[in-house]
């Protein structure tokens, strides 16, 4: 097996080769004058099993063609095999035209990657709300959906130092995250309802009108992306008024961009009275402190 990491995926690619024993490619990748991607592998393929492990969570418009060249390009070299994890899907939360004169851009997206014609994909936490599965866009091509939730959570509970916590799930579609996440750490869960008006700007409340069943607790949020914080800081309002003690976040995906770009959504965050935020690796930030590697490591033994 010859495990190759794109651009943003290098060091994990590095961490899985190593856990697993097996080979890392070398892939070169650099640009022209005018910005295109130049990539070139420098290993023979024919007739081998190959990774690739590319997160797009940061400047995904570059990571999604570099994607498109690295597959195509070991597909062209008659690997027996081409399995991607791609943790952070690059569009998968336009998985709706919301406006008249918007194009429906995941599914154009899915449609490009399934003309590959690869032979895996696996996402972390993909973020789906008004599709239920990704083989609904993505069809010939087998797709599998992991978490990484469950190693969020167990950091949490062996590191943050909580008294009698909870877990919060911001909006409706964090059910899924909140419920794994609580079981995890062996405490109950519950949910909030979030009403989104613009890519920055959301309003929570709490189910029902209901008091969230906060009292005193020290409490958990969990969701899959923190893009510009907008969602955590409205629900830390709604969860500090119900008399939260200590309050730790977590999520899969840290992009954590400001709305500008002097803004900082990691400072808005613990200014909102957060103690402790933690992601993942899979968008390599200051809060990464658990990495997806073992995820991905133990999905490909699994699997061999
Ligand atoms: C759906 O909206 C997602 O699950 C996240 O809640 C969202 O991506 C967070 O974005 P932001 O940090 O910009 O509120």
């Amino acid at each position: 097996m010859i495990i190759y990491g794109g651009s943003t995926g290098q060091v994990l690619a590095a961490q899985v080769a190593n856990k697993l024993g097996a080979k890392l490619g070398k892939l070169e990748i650099t640009k022209f004058p005018d910005g295109e991607k130049y990539i070139r592998y420098h290993d023979k393929v024919e007739n081998e099993d190959v990774v690739l492990i590319h997160p797009m969570g940061l400047t995904p418009d570059e990571l999604f063609i570099e994607y498109l060249l690295i597959c195509s390009a070991l597909k062209d070299g008659k690997a027996k095999s081409i399995v991607t994890f791609v943790p952070y899907f690059a569009y998968a939360r336009q998985d709706s035209r919301f406006n008249p004169g918007e194009p429906g851009s995941f599914h154009l997206v899915s449609k490009i990657i399934d003309d590959l014609g690869i032979d895996m994909i696996y996402t972390i936490d993909l973020h789906l709300q008004r599709v239920n599965d990704l083989s609904e866009l993505i069809k010939n091509t087998p797709t599998k959906n992991l978490s990484a939730v469950p190693d969020i959570a167990t950091w949490i509970k062996n590191n943050a130092g909580l008294n009698n916590p909870i877990v919060l799930g911001p909006d409706e579609e964090s059910e899924q995250w909140a419920k794994v996440a609580a079981e995890t750490i062996g405490v109950d869960y519950e949910i909030m309802i979030k009403t989104r008006y613009s890519a920055t700007e959301v309003s929570i409340t709490t189910k029902e009108g209901k008091p969230l069943p906060v009292n005193g607790k020290d409490v958990v949020i969990i969701d899959d992306i923190i893009s510009s914080g907008g969602t955590i800081i409205e629900a830390v309002k709604l969860v500090k008024e119900a008399g939260a003690g200590k309050i730790v976040v977590g999520c899969t995906h840290p992009v954590l961009r400001g709305k500008t770009q002097f803004d900082s959504a990691l400072a808005n965050i613990y200014n909102s009275g957060v103690s402790i935020v933690v992601g993942t690796d899979s968008v390599p930030s200051q809060v990464s402190y658990v990495s997806i590697a073992s995820v991905i490591a133990k999905t490909l033994q699994n699997n061999s």
